[in-house]
């Protein structure tokens, strides 16, 4: 065991005039995680500290926080490898804060609900419908999205223009616009062809950096961007 100084900011919108930083001392083996230091400190120091967690395998995506600067999951962030004498946590900003380290994450989901997340079929197949390993490739990236919102609280267009459907929205889009047994989620496509939507981004690939499994949101975007010039100029020349 050794010792830890964990920094969390609270804020109980409700009660507080401010948020603030507090200070918890805490022994912990190295190979913990943030999340389990979390835990101890809510077990056994301060049940009142607030903070989202399910799964604790880096697959829900629930516990995203900010780790000394850095976004990441607690649950898969060893407190042995935050190298600084104090752990300061933080709750994603871009998002209004319900209770110390958890945040509002309805702004994120309506944008998600936007792009239609399912698969929509060109056809409904007989038998399975199986994908190429190259077009799987196309996609695969995305598919690895677990919606933590690490890449929405990161995003400089997000905290200037609030109706701006953010990185994963968009990134999980082309999951479904660029899979080859969809139709190509045209009509979604046609509906965000604005500034908020495919046009925002500025492309400063922080939520390329800020993601914690490693999806390049940005490429997503990108590509989404050259499947509406292409569809648009098929349409000036009168192509289907
Ligand atoms: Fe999280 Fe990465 Fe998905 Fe963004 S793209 S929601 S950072 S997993
Ligand atoms: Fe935002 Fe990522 Fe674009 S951080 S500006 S969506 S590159």
């Amino acid at each position: 065991m050794a010792p830890y100084i964990f920094k969390i900011l609270r804020f109980n919108p409700k009660a507080d005039p401010m948020p603030y930083f507090q200070e918890y001392n805490v022994e912990l083996e190295p190979s913990d995680s943030v999340l389990e230091g979390i835990l101890k400190i809510q077990d056994e120091i301060d049940p009142s500290l607030a903070f989202r967690y399910s799964c604790r395998g880096a697959v829900c995506g629930s516990c995203a926080v900010v780790i000394n600067g850095k976004f990441n999951l607690a649950c898969r962030s060893l407190v042995k490898n935050v190298k600084t004498e104090e752990i300061v946590l933080e709750p994603l900003p871009n998002l209004e804060i319900v209770k110390d380290l958890i945040v509002d994450l309805q702004p994120f989901w309506k944008a998600y609900e936007k792009i239609r997340p399912y698969l929509i079929p060109k056809v409904i197949p007989e038998k399975e419908n199986l994908v190429s390993p190259k077009e799987e490739r196309a996609i695969d990236n995305f598919i690895n999205c677990i919606l933590c919102a690490c890449c929405y609280g990161s995003c400089p267009v997000v905290t200037r223009d609030e109706k701006y459907l953010g990185p994963a929205a968009l990134a999980k889009l082309f999951r479904f616009a660029g899979d080859i047994r969809d139709k190509g989620h045209t009509d979604v496509l046609d509906e965000i062809d604005i500034e908020s939507g495919t046009w925002g981004c500025d492309t400063v690939f922080k939520c390329v950096d800020a993601c914690p499994k490693k999806v390049r949101p940005t490429d997503g975007i990108e590509a989404l961007r050259r499947k509406t010039v292409l569809r648009k100029s098929k349409r000036l020349i009168g192509v289907k």
